[in-house]
């Protein structure tokens, strides 16, 4: 035998007697699947898990910790309605949403092909305070998704989380050079959340049975602006608050399709509007201590 499924026969072995559960995970290799799948790993037997990716060259990665992998795209039905035989729990992990009814119908395919398969729970992530007609366009993909699994009537639990903190970087770009935050969000709060305390809470969820039929709002303890952000990331730092006409050349000027230009301009508004500024205590109950702050998170940029 080698070292490797040694390992893995030590790592299931130390789950035998546990009642077995196969999760699948969809997105499996994005950074939120990777983390939750890492969380798991430490509460079921990597035999339990279904890594769900589009890109068979992600393959290995999974492969090295005992977790099986299968092959599937948002866009094919027929791949997509394979994959979940024999699971009972479903993460769906939300598409990238630019193109709003291409993205509409992705989820729209994975939540048929997981009605195909008798699957006994959909934990599906959302986005903070999801409802209709929000300034934020990707908003509408996910609250039609939910409704979408809602009618379905298979017991589910929405993750609706909010911004990453470890999104900062790429939304704030290069600030250490210039010493300000270039960003049109006026004085709306944003309640920053951790990916990586995401991927543990949800792994919980997974791996309980108490969660069904339930909405979570996942957010940081605390919502900051964008001022409030550039002071914790150094004395010097400003918030300029441009307009969104000029937010929009710039991003233009960087060569970005208008449709990406679109959804990052309508992300602005939304925070400026306080769509993202929901806070709610959920996540340090899920986990049983303190979520990650965003004082602490920006310490480590
Ligand atoms: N709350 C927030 O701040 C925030 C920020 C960004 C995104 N999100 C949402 O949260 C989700 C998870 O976040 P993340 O950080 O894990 O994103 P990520 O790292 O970009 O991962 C996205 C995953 O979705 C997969 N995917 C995309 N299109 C697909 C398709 N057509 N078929 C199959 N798989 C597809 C990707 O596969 P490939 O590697 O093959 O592309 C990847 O595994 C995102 O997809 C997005 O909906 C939330």
């Amino acid at each position: 035998m080698s070292v490797l499924s040694n390992f893995t026969k030590k790592k299931a072995d130390n789950f035998a007697g546990k009642s077995k559960v196969m999760i699948a995970i969809t997105g499996a290799n994005g950074h939120l699947g990777k983390a939750t799948i890492q969380f798991l790993l430490q509460k079921v037997a990597p035999t339990d898990i279904v890594a769900i990716i589009r890109n068979p060259e992600t393959v290995n990665e999974f492969k090295e910790k005992g977790v099986t992998t299968k092959q599937a795209d948002y866009n094919d039905f027929n791949t997509l309605k394979e994959v979940f035989k024999g699971i009972e729990t479903v993460l769906q992990i939300s598409t990238i949403g630019v193109d709003i009814e291409t993205a509409k119908q992705q989820e729209k395919n994975v939540v048929n092909a997981i009605v195909e398969n008798n699957v006994k729970h959909i934990v599906y992530t959302s986005i903070v305070q999801a409802r209709p007609n929000t300034i934020f366009q990707g908003t509408e993909t996910q609250y039609h998704t939910e409704e979408l699994i809602k009618e379905t009537k298979i017991p589910y639990t929405f993750f609706r989380n909010s911004m990453y903190m470890e999104a900062i970087p790429e939304l704030i770009g290069n600030v250490f050079q210039t010493n300000e935050i270039r960003y049109p969000s006026g004085s709306g709060k944003v309640s920053f959340v951790s990916r990586t305390d995401i991927a543990e809470a949800i792994a919980n969820v997974l791996t309980e049975n108490t969660h069904q039929n339930q909405t979570y709002e996942i957010t940081g303890n605390k919502a900051y602006t964008f001022g409030e952000l550039a002071k914790l990331l150094s004395a010097e730092m400003k918030h300029i608050d441009i307009a969104d006409t000029t937010f929009r050349e710039e991003l233009i000027g960087y060569q970005m399709p208008v449709d990406v230009v679109d959804l990052l301009v309508s992300m602005a508004n939304g925070i400026k509007v306080g769509e993202f500024s929901y806070t709610s205590d959920t996540l340090e109950k899920l986990l049983g201590r303190k979520p990650l702050d965003l004082n602490k998170y920006v310490k480590s940029l």
